[in-house]
């Protein structure tokens, strides 16, 4: 999809829901590099801007008070359409805005990473962090109109945060389509991100979400990686080496295709077959008895756990898997 879809998909819902207040929420680099991106819409409707600092800090509590003040101020009411554009961190602000200003406006996020086209920007979880815990505080809150990605913002993205969003992408190869997994296999250089690629992902997450919205049970699915991710991803910041979120999953799923493999769910020939693919393209950190109870210790205190055992989704084939495994910490020692 290009950008000229977008502007077409927006003006259509704006003409048809008979929005006329459009305020665009972003932070500083997309504002860099994409001031103009919707300039057209301004011929259809009146377009406002907030422009957010860049980072991780600024999805808090302080900046969605900001933003509701700014919004109070101007006098928005509750027929303002909000438009996120940016990476995750502006759609997950965004949307927690847009769910709670007012008991709820419209909205629609334009993802400009890659992580937040296939991941944040699809599936309703909004929120902020509170001070080291992410995500703490948050709604379920959909966006009025689910666009399609526009890959060319992508150029401008930094290669690290192209990696990042890479490793979600081998995620749902691994779990939704072994076609998908094979073509990236194809490649012995980084693969380039195709359109289709991305629309696989984003269709693939809104049909799991259409079934289960508020992550009961089968949305789990989506947190393969995730365990061993999450506390990789912790460990290393609390080691004052912090790695993106999606570089932390590709190991995750490293690991978490290791365990499915010992634990007799994955084949040896494909579990190979991950392992080489994985390692090609992805710094794999070696956990050693010293490193695992510090992991361990993290995925203890991970939200997706029940009745206080771990809780694994694991693959039992290339483009499948199955969810809600409570593994024991030995089984985790021994890997
Ligand atoms: N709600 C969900 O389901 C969900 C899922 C996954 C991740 N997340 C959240 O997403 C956030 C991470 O998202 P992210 O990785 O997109 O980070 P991000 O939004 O911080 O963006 C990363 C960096 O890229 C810059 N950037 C964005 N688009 C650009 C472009 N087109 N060109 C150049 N620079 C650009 C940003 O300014 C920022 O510096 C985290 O807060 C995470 O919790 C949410």
């Amino acid at each position: 999809m290009a950008k000229t879809d977008i502007i077409r998909q927006l003006s259509e819902h704006f003409r048809r829901q008979n929005i006329r207040r459009v305020v665009v929420l972003t932070d500083e680099n997309v504002e860099k590099y994409y001031p103009d991106y919707f300039s057209e819409l301004s011929e259809m409707v009146s377009m406002d801007k907030i422009v957010l600092p860049i980072g991780e800090h600024t999805k808090s509590i302080d900046s969605a008070i900001q933003i509701w003040q700014y919004l109070a101020e101007k006098q928005y009411d509750r027929d303002t359409f909000l438009l996120n554009f940016g990476g995750g961190m502006v759609c997950d602000l965004g949307g927690f805005v847009a769910s709670t200003y007012k008991r709820g406006i419209r909205f629609a996020n334009v993802p400009t990473t890659l992580l937040a086209m296939i991941d944040a920007a699809v599936g309703g979880k909004t929120g902020v962090n509170m001070q080291r815990l992410k995500n703490v505080v948050g709604t379920f809150y959909f966006p009025d109109i689910q666009l399609s990605a526009d890959v060319s913002l992508l150029d401008t993205l930094p290669q690290e945060e192209i990696y990042s969003g890479f490793g979600e992408l081998v995620k749902y190869a691994l779990i939704g389509s072994a076609e998908l997994f094979h073509e990236l296999c194809q490649s012995d250089v980084f693969p380039v991100i195709k359109p289709e690629y991305v629309d696989f992902c984003i269709k693939f997450k809104q049909e799991v979400v259409e079934k289960d919205p508020k992550d009961q049970d089968f949305r789990h699915i989506l947190n393969f990686g995730h365990t061993f991710g999450h506390a990789i991803e912790s460990y290393c910041a609390e080691k004052g080496f912090p790695i993106a979120h999606g570089l932390a999953v590709a190991q995750g799923l490293y690991y978490e295709c290791l365990l499915s493999a010992k634990l007799g769910y994955l084949s040896q020939e494909e579990w190979h077959q991950i392992a080489e693919f994985l390692a090609k393209h992805f710094e794999i950190m070696p956990i050693t008895d010293k490193i695992m109870p510090k992991l361990l210790h993290y995925m203890q205190n991970d939200k997706k756990n029940q009745h206080e055992e771990i809780n694994f989704t694991l693959l039992d084939r290339i483009g499948h898997a199955t969810y809600n495994h409570q593994i024991q910490d030995s089984t985790l020692f021994n890997l």
